[in-house]
């Protein structure tokens, strides 16, 4: 099993028995604002027998508090991995989002080989931008009607991407 160690957290494989406490997560108003249309049976499809993304529970002080994910794009010419994170609003402003994605960045770059990485949160989500702004992301552009948001409505993307140089 992976487990890869931050400052503060740690992150270890998604399990079974943490679908619940994920579920109830992502129905927090303001994570549900960004993650939208998830239930227990989706995060169960998508985190667990997925092949799409790895999940990683982002565990501290023993409590799953969120979750953060990437999938890979093999093709040799295009390789890169892209991030995604979900946190418990009770924890968020303490550091944890950034250790959890800086963790997962230095796996995916110095455990994978990845020479790039990239993540698209909202254009309007400034608190995920200044996380991955943090662990060195950079902005590149706004994707235009990039994806549906909580009320259906198509809004921008900003595509981040971060060399494997920029990773602080
Ligand atoms: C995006 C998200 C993961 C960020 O999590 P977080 O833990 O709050 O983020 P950070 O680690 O960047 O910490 C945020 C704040 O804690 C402060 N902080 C306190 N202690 C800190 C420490 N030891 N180290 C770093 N920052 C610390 C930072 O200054 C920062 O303040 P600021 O945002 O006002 O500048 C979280 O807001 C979230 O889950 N949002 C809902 C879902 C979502 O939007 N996901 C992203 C989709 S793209």
């Amino acid at each position: 099993m992976t487990l890869l160690y931050g400052t503060t957290v740690t992150l270890r494989p998604v399990v079974e028995d943490d679908i619940e406490r994920l579920t109830q997560i992502l129905n927090e108003p303001e994570v549900a604002q960004w993650w939208p249309r998830y239930d227990s049976k989706r995060i169960h499809q998508e985190l667990i027998e997925g092949s799409h993304v790895a999940a990683f529970a982002v565990v501290a002080e023993d409590d799953v508090v969120g979750c953060v994910q990437y999938h890979e794009e093999t093709a040799r010419d295009y390789r890169h991995a892209t991030i995604d994170v979900f946190l418990d609003p009770a924890w968020h402003g303490k550091g944890l989002g950034t250790d959890a994605v800086r963790t997962l960045a230095r796996h995916l770059i110095y455990d994978k080989g990845h020479h790039r990485l990239a993540i698209d949160p909202a254009v309007a989500n400034e608190k995920a931008i200044r996380t991955y702004r943090r662990v060195g992301f950079q902005p590149v552009g706004v994707m235009r009607e990039y994806e549906r948001n909580s009320n259906g409505e198509w809004q921008g993307g900003l595509l981040m991407d971060l060399l494997k140089r920029d990773l602080h």
